[in-house]
């Protein structure tokens, strides 16, 4: 199993939900984060000081799969997340040793 850590834009939200939806993955969960990459955010120009905007808004989506699950819901995620500009956001893939279904007891992915 893989647990997909995907930071995107939070206007790409809904597409990418939506498309993880249609495409089987068998569930998320959605923090609202803030955060910067390479560039460490924006500059912004106001009134002639500049003041650094270090943090920006951003939606953490993650969701655990079975390994042959992982190539299509990477895929999924970057189609629906792409603009192609600064910003778009980042996937992070790790290794799941367990999962737990706490109803029935299941384990494995047949827990998922
Ligand atoms: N190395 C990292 N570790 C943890 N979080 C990161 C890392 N890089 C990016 N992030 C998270 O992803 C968000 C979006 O990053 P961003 O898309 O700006 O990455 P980037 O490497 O600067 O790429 P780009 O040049 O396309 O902007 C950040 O706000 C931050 O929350
Ligand atoms: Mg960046």
């Amino acid at each position: 199993m893989k647990k997909i850590e995907a930071i995107i834009r939070p206007e790409k939200l809904d597409a990418v939900r939506h498309a993880l939806e249609k495409s089987g993955c068998p569930g998320i969960m959605i923090t609202e984060i803030e955060g910067h990459g390479k560039q460490k955010g924006v500059v912004q120009q106001w009134r002639g000081e500049k003041y650094k905007v270090e943090l920006l808004p951003k939606i953490k989506i993650e969701t655990v799969v079975a390994d042959g699950q992982l190539a299509g819901v990477l895929k999924v995620i970057i189609d629906n997340a792409r603009t192609g500009d600064i910003g778009d956001g980042k996937i992070f893939v790790s290794g799941i040793d367990d999962a737990v279904r706490i109803r029935t007891g299941e384990s494995g992915e047949g827990a998922l």
